[in-house]
């Protein structure tokens, strides 16, 4: 078998082999298939697409390339969720203790910030002494005492997709669907979970712009798990706008902590029941209104607040500051975004929000550059609200006033006024699962 002829296979429209999938992923993780051939499939790949078995096949191949978790050794179903990343986005924190309340498992490997958008890892990390990192043995004997243990990725799950993301990400390959599909999927199928829910986020902050693109890319990770033997479903959700209030890592788990306590903000307490709901449902609970309610009585009684107390404590957290949220050490230095204008805040650019976010220190712009916990952003306005000129849009935060000036500019730049009310667009647009698609 050539690689060359692979290549033209592709180029021409071909169907690849899983022989020939095959020989090209366990090549080029090998180090066998170089980067400028890989490229080149990529690129031909991202021109002429892949069908639904072929994606599938690819996404296989992935999965098997570095471990495999095998989650048997915990007792129950196990479900996971995957969001495709967006600004505010702290749905794990709430649903994933919901879940867990309800008595479904939740064995999870969760990733860092990314671009604009955030990462579980890092939000947990700013609870002090969380780990984040422990061994598979006391991974497995957490999810069978408490019920739920959230980690960080391993370092060799899906290493073929750590190398072809690289690779993606520097041959103007990332934006497609089964690329993209294969990416993540690898990635859930090798952490091992009976079920899946996928949130699939849409608009100017995710990555998929258009509520068809994403439900084209849910339609292909649903059949991808299916195709495996998974129980997979998928909401796709607005990021047209930061969902909730608070941007950067400390100052979302305080907000994590106001749903599960029933006072959290309604877009993102809305959302977080949905999603809550779907991963009941998956895991064979009840219908979905019964779900609903189930996850609605884990917060209301406190047993979901109580589930995620355990769950820090068991991974070292100082519990405290979920009890009282005013105990994170606050940033050392903060300013008012004041509205320029009066009228409405129509719509908001979110990628640049999240960009002025990680200016503040709350992400990283470099691999390597640390974060800075308490940094980020308070929205006091969101889009649709009435604004006066020289009211406060929002506050920043960061450990330097001279981090402002360039984060203003930024955040300044993502609002757009009007004089009259926007029409927002619904919280959740949509849901795919192996039924079909329903819009709402
Ligand atoms: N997230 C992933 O893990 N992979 C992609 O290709 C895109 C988003």
């Amino acid at each position: 078998m050539r690689m060359y002829d692979i290549i033209a296979k592709k180029r021409d429209g071909g169907v690849l082999t899983p022989q020939e999938l095959e020989f090209t992923v366990n090549g080029f993780v090998a180090g066998e298939v170089p980067d400028y051939q890989m490229s080149a499939l990529l690129m031909a790949i991202y021109l002429r697409g892949m069908t639904a078995a072929e994606t599938a096949q690819l996404t296989e191949i992935m999965a098997r390339s570095g471990d495999q978790v095998d989650l048997s050794a915990i007792e129950g179903v196990k479900v996971d969720k995957h969001s495709t990343g967006g600004v505010g986005d702290k749905t794990t924190l709430v649903i994933t203790p919901i879940v867990a309340a309800c008595g479904v498992r939740i064995a999870k490997m969760s990733g860092r910030g990314l671009g604009h958008t955030g990462g579980t890892v890092d939000k947990m990390e700013s609870v002090p002494g969380t780990r984040t990192s422990i061994g598979r043995e006391e991974f497995f004997a957490q999810v069978n005492r408490i019920g739920i243990s959230v980690i960080g990725q391993s370092g060799n799950l899906a290493p073929a997709d750590k190398k072809m993301y690289a690779l993606r990400d520097v041959t103007a390959t990332v934006g497609c669907i089964p690329l993209i599909a294969s990416s993540i999927m690898s990635k859930k199928l090798a952490a091992g979970s009976d079920c899946i829910l996928l949130d699939v986020k849409t608009g100017n902050g995710a990555f998929m712009k258009t509520s068809e693109e994403s439900i084209e890319l849910a339609k292909a990770m649903v059949d991808i798990g299916q195709r495996h033997g998974r129980r997979v479903a998928a909401l796709i959700t607005d990021m047209n706008t930061p969902l909730g209030h608070n941007i950067g890592n400390s100052l979302e788990v305080a907000e994590s902590v106001a749903v599960l306590k029933g006072h959290g903000p309604a877009d993102l307490t809305e959302v977080c029941y949905q999603l809550a709901a779907n991963m009941l449902l998956l895991a064979g609970k009840g219908t979905l209104p019964e779900c609903r309610a189930m996850a609605e009585r884990a917060v209301a009684s406190g047993a979901a607040f109580q589930k995620l107390k355990e769950l820090f404590a068991a991974q070292g957290g100082d519990t405290r500051v979920l009890d009282d949220p005013s105990l994170f050490a606050p940033a050392k230095a903060s300013r008012d975004v004041l509205a320029p204008r009066s009228g409405f805040l129509y719509a908001t650019d979110t990628e640049k929000i999240g960009g002025a976010s990680v200016l503040l220190g709350a992400g990283r712009l470099k691999k390597e550059d640390p974060i800075d916990f308490a940094a980020g952003i308070v929205l006091h306005k969101k889009a649709g609200d009435r604004v006066q000129a020289g009211e406060p849009l929002a506050t920043l935060c960061a450990d330097d006033e001279a981090r402002f000036a360039a984060a203003e500019e930024l955040f300044l730049d993502a609002m757009q006024f009007a004089d009259q009310a926007p029409a927002l667009p619904p919280l959740v647009l949509a849901r795919v699962t192996v039924d079909g698609v329903e819009r709402f």
